[in-house]
Order: C-alpha cells, then structure tokens, then sequence
C-alpha cells in the first residue's frame, strides 16, 4: 500500500502508511480473533455496541464521511475498545486497494446509500460489477447482514446476492435479535416505515457475479487483453 489511509484506533486518529492487507489489520488491532466488518458505519452506534460486548472479536468499520469518522473515533477511544479500528474511505476502494480479501467472519451494512436516480445507481455499494468485491470480504462460511428502508434497492440487493454462486440468501421476517442496530434503523422502526433485512451466507470463496465477469471480459477485450476478441461468447 503506497497511499496513506486515515485510521482511529484506542490510540487516537493516524495516517498509515506502508503494507495494507493482513498486515495493517494486526497493525491495527493485534492479537487473535476473528474478525467483523461493517461498511458506511455512520455514528458507530452498532460497531462500537458490538465492539464493547464482544470483546473476544475484532471490529473494522469504513467510513467515507470525515464527520461521522471523528464522531465514533472520539467514542472509540472515550470507551477504551482495543478490538476495534476504523478507517476513514470509499469503501470500494478500500476492498480493491488497501485490505485483504477473505478476512470477516460477518460482514454488516446498514441502510447504504440507495442512489435513487438512474444516473447515479452505479455509485450504490451493491451492483452486478462491484458484489464480488464486497463479497470478497467475507471468509468461507462468513455472512453478510443487510438492511434497508428502500424497498426497491432491498429487492435488487436480493437479486443481485441471489445470483451470485455460492451464496445462500434469505429475507428475515422480523428484526434483529438484538433489536434496531443503527441509528437509521432506530428512527424508521419508531416511524413504522417498513424495511428489508438480509442475511447471506458464503458456503466457500465468493464466485464471480455473471454480470459482474461479462464486464471484466468486456473491458479485457476493449483493452486487446483478454482474449475475448471475435471468439468471445455472445453475452
Ligand atoms: C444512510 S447512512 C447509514 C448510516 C448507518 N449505517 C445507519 O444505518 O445509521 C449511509 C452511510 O454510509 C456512508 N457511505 C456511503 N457511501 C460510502 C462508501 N462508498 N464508503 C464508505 N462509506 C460510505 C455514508 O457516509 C453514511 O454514513
């Protein structure tokens, strides 16, 4: 990793800089135990919730927003929890570019950014192209936890996860066991506003969304490097 990324941990707020992947996350929060990743974290409500309860795991949480960053990194270290780090940036960027893959055992997002107008969806967290990378987070075995209040981004989110192989997804009737996690969650279920939860869970290494591998064979046979010239498969 040759750019520097934005980091809070018990210690305080740092930029990095030298090895990403596995060896920032010991940086980070040495020691053992598995670790849960939860992108757009907000104010922190949940990851630091669960960060103080669980203190046998560990917790990263990405953050675009450097307000929200501040906000939990101040409560981070006010509450003393060494099993927890955050890291401030666009959370694609991050997965691609700065941490390891398969490396969570549980994988939260809540309520992301819907980005209701078309010329803007290919900006949502979850599309045919980036699923594979997010998914790529995740350990085999590991689960991924959704939530939204826009119905028909929930819906897509569900059909996207559905498509990719080795993945099993299933709606939850209810709320979370442990009750509203996040901010946004704690308003629209005093609103009553109805929201779509998902649970999914990764029987081994995430495969290739199909959408998502036609663009990758796309933009090789653009480039004149896949191979994908004359010969590739009519997608
Ligand atoms: C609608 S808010 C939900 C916050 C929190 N998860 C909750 O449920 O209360 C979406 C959050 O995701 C963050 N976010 C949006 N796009 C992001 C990205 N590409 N990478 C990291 N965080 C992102 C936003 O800054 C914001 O804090």
């Amino acid at each position: 990793m040759t750019i520097p990324v934005e980091v809070a941990t018990v210690a305080g707020c740092a930029r990095l800089e030298g090895a990403g992947g596995a060896a920032l996350l010991d940086r980070l929060v040495p020691g053992g135990g598995p670790w849960e990743l939860e992108i757009g974290f907000g104010k922190g409500r949940f990851l630091l919730a669960r960060a103080a309860e669980r203190r046998d795991l560990r917790f990263l949480g990405l953050e675009v927003a450097g307000e929200y960053f501040r906000l939990a990194a101040r409560r981070l270290a006010r509450r003393g929890l060494a099993n927890a780090a955050l890291v401030r940036g666009e959370a694609l960027y991050l997965l691609a570019a700065v941490l390891p893959r398969a490396f969570a055992r549980e994988l939260h997002v809540y309520f992301p950014d819907p980005w209701p107008k078309s010329r803007h969806q290919r900006r949502r967290l979850f599309s045919p192209a980036s699923v594979d990378l997010v998914l790529g987070a995740l350990e085999p075995g590991g689960r991924l936890c959704f939530a939204t209040d826009h119905l028909d981004y929930g819906a897509e989110v569900e059909a996207i996860l559905a498509g990719c192989p080795g993945l099993t997804v299933a709606r939850r009737s209810g709320g979370w066991e442990d009750g509203p996690r996040t901010n946004y969650e704690a308003k629209y279920v005093e609103e009553g506003r109805p929201i779509l939860r998902l649970e999914a869970v990764l029987a081994g290494a995430p495969g290739l969304h199909p959408a998502g591998a036609r663009e990758v064979l796309v933009a090789c046979a653009v480039a004149g490097t896949g191979g994908a010239g004359d010969d590739a498969p009519g997608w």
